[in-house]
């Protein structure tokens, strides 16, 4: 489902650059959940970027569905990811000005379709049920993620990318997240996450550490 092979990404910064993916490959395969680790700054969120089609590796290939990404021209490529690729940021990038429940719905919408219903069942899940109106700003720091990870579900990505899902809850609303994010894996389609909860050897099929390249 998702290939990533031999890429390299490195930041300048006043004529400084780091290098924070050297060679790396992996594979998340159909039906599985792929956990990735490591130390803060060793390059998670680069990975993820890089995966989800927002980050063009300075070398190497990303492949979704055999698709390479980076070899779509922009707007094919952002057309391909609201089908395919599902992501759940790290800082979430809820919109401030939509309510939790548009919020959920933006996906749907993009793409022209109505989705009123599977937004009522992703609420009801999620416990967002008497939250749909209230803007990001009016929610806690869980409600905020578990709103990401619904509209990140919402149009059943054949790929979903999650950075640290379950960061901010607490050990209930991160077993019914790792609960939902294993049944979506196991359902035909593929979850790759960032995390370092315990938990997650408890539903990941593999977890891949990163390490600093230096
Ligand atoms: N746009 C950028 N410009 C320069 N350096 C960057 C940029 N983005 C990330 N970095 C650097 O690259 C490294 C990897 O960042 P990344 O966000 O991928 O780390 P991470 O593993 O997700 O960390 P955390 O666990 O804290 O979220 C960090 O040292 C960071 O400072
Ligand atoms: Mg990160």
């Amino acid at each position: 489902m998702l290939k990533i092979k031999n890429v390299s990404k490195a930041f300048s910064r006043k004529g400084e650059s780091i290098q924070v993916l050297e060679n790396f490959s992996m594979e998340v395969e159909v039906g599985s959940l792929v956990a990735v680790q490591g130390a803060s700054g060793c390059g998670k969120t680069t990975l993820l970027l890089a995966a989800a089609g927002l980050l063009c590796p300075d070398s190497g290939t990303v492949e979704v569905m055999d698709v390479p990404l980076y070899s779509l021209g922009g707007e094919e490529r952002a057309l391909f990811r609201n089908k395919h690729i599902g992501v759940v940021f790290q800082q979430f990038h809820l919109m401030p000005y939509l309510s939790a429940k548009e919020n959920i719905l933006l996906p749907a919408m993009v793409a022209g379709q109505k989705a009123d219903g599977a937004v009522l069942e992703l609420m009801e899940e999620f416990g967002l049920e008497s939250r749909g109106d209230h803007k990001p700003a009016e929610l806690s720091t869980g409600e905020r993620q578990r709103t990401a990870l619904a509209r990140a579900l919402l149009m059943k990505p054949s790929i979903l990318l999650a950075d640290e899902p379950t960061a901010n809850l607490d050990r209930a609303n991160a077993e019914i997240v790792l609960g939902a994010l294993s049944r979506f894996a196991r359902d035909g389609h593929a979850v790759l996450m960032v995390s370092h909860d315990p938990r997650i050897s408890g539903v990941a099929d593999r977890t891949v550490q990163l390490s600093r390249t230096k």
